[in-house]
Order: structure tokens, then C-alpha cells, then sequence
């Protein structure tokens, strides 16, 4: 056996070492199959999102607006959903400006992050299987401190659902504006604004935020409430990752397809 001595421990015990392995794995299964999954589908989104985001057409179909447009806050936006703050040039989309507190709330994800670096920094790739790169450094330094950020944007996020959620609420109404309406795309939106709800409140941050700090449950009943809730949800917090991100996607494409009139909307009422 071979090691310094632990410091400070008053033994002369040597620490137990890695065993010395050439090989980078000695897994013999498909551990590379779900980081390789991982990627495409993560590439193919964000592949689809840019395009979707730069296009600046297409977003609105009466009452529908994209997910990917919404907060619309310029005075050159489709539709008229949300007040219109300021002019822009007519050369930056409108996506633009309000994409960064989503996307910066899924790269900080605590589960995004695992997906992507397993999956595209391979760091490590699997359990078991040895990473690449020589150093290891963690998130101490940038860009990487960066994801510290996370709880800000859950905040900012949460503010993006209320707006979906306004949104899904005005797809109630017919094109001349009258109330009642039902068609595909308000399901298509409920369930959009649904599913970001629950990726948001089963969020690691939104745990800590309402059951965290604290030394007695017992003297804050409410809080211990929410945070039990928060913890089933959270149980689930990958499944609701994935499926609120093809929620969202889907729900533009289904907005893409009626403002091109590609099909016409499924009405119901
Ligand atoms: Fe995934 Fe917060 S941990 S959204």
C-alpha cells in the first residue's frame, strides 16, 4: 500500500488509493446509448428553437401565440397579446429578447446539467466510465460558477409560466374576441403552461426555497406541507424536464402549422 499519511487523524493508516485501471471502462453494456440519446434530441431542439427564434414569422395564428414569442413586448410582434413595450430594430426577432430567462433556466437545471455533462462534456459520460479530461474543477470557476444563478432564474421563470398561462387563458376566445372558444390549440396551450408549471415547482431550487433553512418542521406546518408536495414533484423532475420541453416545442410547431395554414384548427366550441 502506498499514500502519504492523513493529516491531523493521529494515525499512520494510508488512505486507500484508486485501483490503477488502463482501460477507460470495464462496463460492458450500452452505458453510451442514453448520453448519445441525450444529444440528439437535445441538439435537435435546440436545431429546431434557433431556427423558430430567428425566423420572426409565423408565431400567431387568432387566438394562438407561439411559446417562443410570448411575452411579445415589441411594437413589431404578430398578434397583440401582450402590452407593446418598445420599438426594436424589425431585424431582431422578437424571440429574441425574452428567450434568455428560459434557456438560461433549463442550462442551470440541476438535471439538465447532469444530462449535458454526461452526455456532451463526458464529464464523466456514465457512471463507472472515466471522463477525458485530466482536471476536474466543478462549477468553482467560470463560466461554470455561472450555474449558482439558477434560483434567479427560477424566479424569472416562474413569471414566464403566469404569461403562458395568461396566454392558454385568452385562447378561450374566438378570433372576433368573444369568449367561449375551444379549439386543439387551447388544449395545446393548457397543457403547454401545465407542464412548465409542474417542471418549475418540481424544481431543486423551488424545494430548497420553501422547505429549506428551516430546524423545525413542526413550527411551520404550512411550509412542511408545500415542501412534501414539492418533493413528490421533484421525485419526477426529469420526466417533467423532458416532456415540458416537446411540450413546448410542439406547441410552436402547432402554432407554425396554422399561421402557415398548413391545417386549420380542430374546433370543438
Ligand atoms: Fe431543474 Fe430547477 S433543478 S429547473
Amino acid at each position: 500500500r502506498t499514500g502519504a499519511v492523513t493529516p491531523g487523524r493521529g494515525t499512520t493508516e494510508t488512505p486507500p488509493r484508486r485501483a490503477a485501471i488502463a482501460a477507460r471502462t470495464l462496463r460492458t453494456d450500452r452505458w453510451w446509448l442514453q448520453p448519445l440519446v441525450t444529444v440528439v434530441v437535445l441538439v435537435l431542439f435546440i436545431a429546431y428553437s434557433t431556427v423558430r427564434a430567428f425566423q420572426n414569422a409565423h408565431y400567431f395564428s387568432e387566438p394562438y401565440i407561439s411559446p417562443f414569442y410570448s411575452p411579445c413586448i415589441t411594437t413589431d410582434c404578430e398578434g397583440d397579446t401582450f402590452p407593446e413595450l418598445f420599438t426594436g430594430p424589425s431585424w431582431i426577432s422578437p424571440a429574441i429578447y425574452i428567450l434568455v430567462i428560459p434557456l438560461g433556466f433549463r442550462l442551470t437545471c440541476y438535471y439538465y446539467r447532469k444530462a449535458y455533462y454526461r452526455s456532451f462534456w463526458q464529464s464523466p459520460p456514465a457512471c463507472a466510465v472515466a471522463e477525458p479530461h485530466r482536471r476536474y474543477t466543478g462549477e468553482t470557476r467560470l463560466p461554470l460558477l455561472g450555474q449558482n444563478l439558477h434560483r434567479y432564474f427560477f424566479y424569472a421563470g416562474l413569471v414566464f409560466n403566469v404569461i403562458l398561462t395568461y396566454d392558454a387563458v385568452l385562447a378561450f376566445r374566438d378570433e372576433t374576441g368573444a369568449w367561449g372558444h375551444m379549439g386543439l390549440g387551447t388544449l395545446v396551450l393548457l397543457a403547454n403552461a401545465a407542464l412548465l408549471w409542474l417542471y418549475s415547482v418540481s424544481c431543486h431550487s423551488c424545494r430548497h426555497i420553501v422547505g429549506g433553512r428551516l430546524n423545525s418542521f413542526s413550527r411551520h406546518p404550512l411550509r412542511y406541507r408545500f415542501w412534501t408536495v414539492v418533493s413528490r414533484l421533484n421525485a419526477h423532475h426529469m420526466k417533467f424536464a423532458w416532456v415540458s420541453l416537446f411540450g413546448v416545442a410542439f406547441a410552436d410547431f402547432y402554432v407554425l402549422l396554422l399561421a402557415t395554414d398548413t391545417i386549420s384548427d380542430l374546433r370543438f366550441f
